[in-house]
């Protein structure tokens, strides 16, 4: 199994930003815990941050065939990007949205995201444990545990 994880802009500085919000963990370290827990799962991660949304829809666009999942945290383009939106619906790749702070109890902007309604699901608030879960689910999605 193989999963990308794609960060959208800003989120290359992790650690320095607004720690209240993000926390002080680093965008590497992240990456390194979501490869380490990805080993544990079975699965391949390989993971990819732009500040550009032409370069995340490239991004999109090229784990067709290549990877059976998506865990994107799209940062701002969450609440703007059709285009984003459109190339995940277009690659058809089983996608799980993801991020540090809960959006839903910050400005009202951040509330809506286009990402979430082509999702299988949302994780939202847990920090860097966002994306550990967002893992999780989306591996447990594509490769469902016999009971
Ligand atoms: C974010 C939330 C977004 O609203 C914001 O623009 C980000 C980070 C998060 O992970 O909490 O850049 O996606």
């Amino acid at each position: 199994l193989s999963i990308l994880v794609l960060h959208g802009p800003n989120l290359n500085f992790l650690g320095l930003r607004e720690p209240t919000i993000y926390g002080s963990i680093t965008l590497d370290q992240i990456n390194h815990g979501l490869v380490v827990e990805g080993q544990r799962l079975q699965a391949d991660v390989t993971t990819l941050q732009s500040n550009h949304e032409g370069m995340l829809v490239d991004a999109i666009q090229e784990a067709f065939g290549k990877h059976q999942g998506l865990l994107i945290n799209a940062a701002a383009y969450t609440h703007t990007s059709v285009a984003i939106r459109d190339a995940i619906t277009a690659v058809n790749l089983p996608t799980v949205e993801v991020h540090l702070s809960n959006i839903y109890r910050r400005e009202s902007f951040r509330h809506h995201s286009y990402i979430a309604a082509v999702a299988i699901g949302q994780i939202s608030g847990f920090g860097a444990d966002s994306y550990r879960l967002g893992l999780q689910a989306l591996v447990h999605h594509l490769r469902p545990v016999p009971a």
